[in-house]
């Protein structure tokens, strides 16, 4: 079966709710007739409420507490994601794992929360520049999907980004045999953690921009993008977009 690709943006720290606001009526102005491609949009927590949004469009909070509610100051809980219509939560960035020492028990348990109120994880998960060099890319990527999926039952609402850190926000994008190869190392891991899972989503992350996306969106295993800084820019976004719609 095809997998229909994912563009997803992750804005991060960008754009306030009116910029968002804007910036996604211009870009569904502008994908009037997308067919083989489905759109995420992830802003900061305050942009998601009321977010005007319709399949093959799709937003996204970049992250939530595992509790339902609680004295956790600061915390988003799963509830009022889902109250505000987004369908997925990104969870395990890098820069959750590496800015904001979030563990990878941590991501397990948000993982459940999200799985548990009907919304779809994308867990993001990937190796540092001197984990590559001291060739653990493939130890990093088993241990990051074990131990973020352990006591998950099955992948059906989850997608994977692989998203090597040191492409992230870099400019340095991983080569396609590079990228090629993480892909069908996490292709292995998950058939071997779960034996029907191959129509699940991995998704390439790492500077990827409209000059390289279409190498990247035809190296085997790859099933979309998770787009920080080329996300942020209506001709940029489109652009991948399209490329990638057109090369279905
Ligand atoms: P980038 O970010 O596209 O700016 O490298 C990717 C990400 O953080 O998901």
């Amino acid at each position: 079966m095809k997998i229909k690709p994912i563009i997803a943006g992750n804005w991060k720290m960008h754009k306030s709710p009116s910029e968002g606001k804007t910036f996604i009526s211009s870009i569904k102005n502008l994908l009037l007739d997308l067919k083989h491609v489905s759109v995420i949009f992830a802003p900061p927590f305050t942009g998601l409420f009321d977010m005007d949004v319709m399949p093959p469009f799709y937003s996204a909070a970049q992250n939530c507490h595992w509790e339902e509610k609680g004295a956790f100051t600061g915390e988003i809980s799963v509830s009022m994601i889902q109250d505000c219509g987004a369908e997925y939560v990104i969870l395990g960035h890098s820069e959750r794992r590496h800015v904001f020492s979030e563990s990878d028990n941590w991501i397990n348990k948000k993982v459940k929360a999200v799985l548990a109120g009907e919304l779809k994880p994308i867990l993001c998960i990937g190796e540092t520049l001197d984990q590559r060099n001291a060739m653990e890319t493939d130890l990093v990527l088993k241990s990051q999907l074990e131990l973020g999926l352990s006591g998950v039952n099955s992948l059906e609402n989850i997608v994977i980004a692989y998203e090597p850190v040191w492409a992230i926000g870099t400019g340095v994008t991983a080569d396609k045999n590079q990228v090629e190869s993480a892909h069908a190392t996490v292709r292995n891991i998950l058939n071997e953690l779960f034996p029907k899972s191959e129509n699940i989503h991995v998704l390439y992350g790492g500077s990827v921009n409209p000059g390289n996306a279409e190498e990247l969106i035809q190296v085997p295993g790859v099933n979309g993008f998770l787009i920080g800084g080329a996300s942020l820019d209506v001709e940029s976004f489109t652009s991948i977009t399209q490329i990638v719609e057109n090369i279905q």
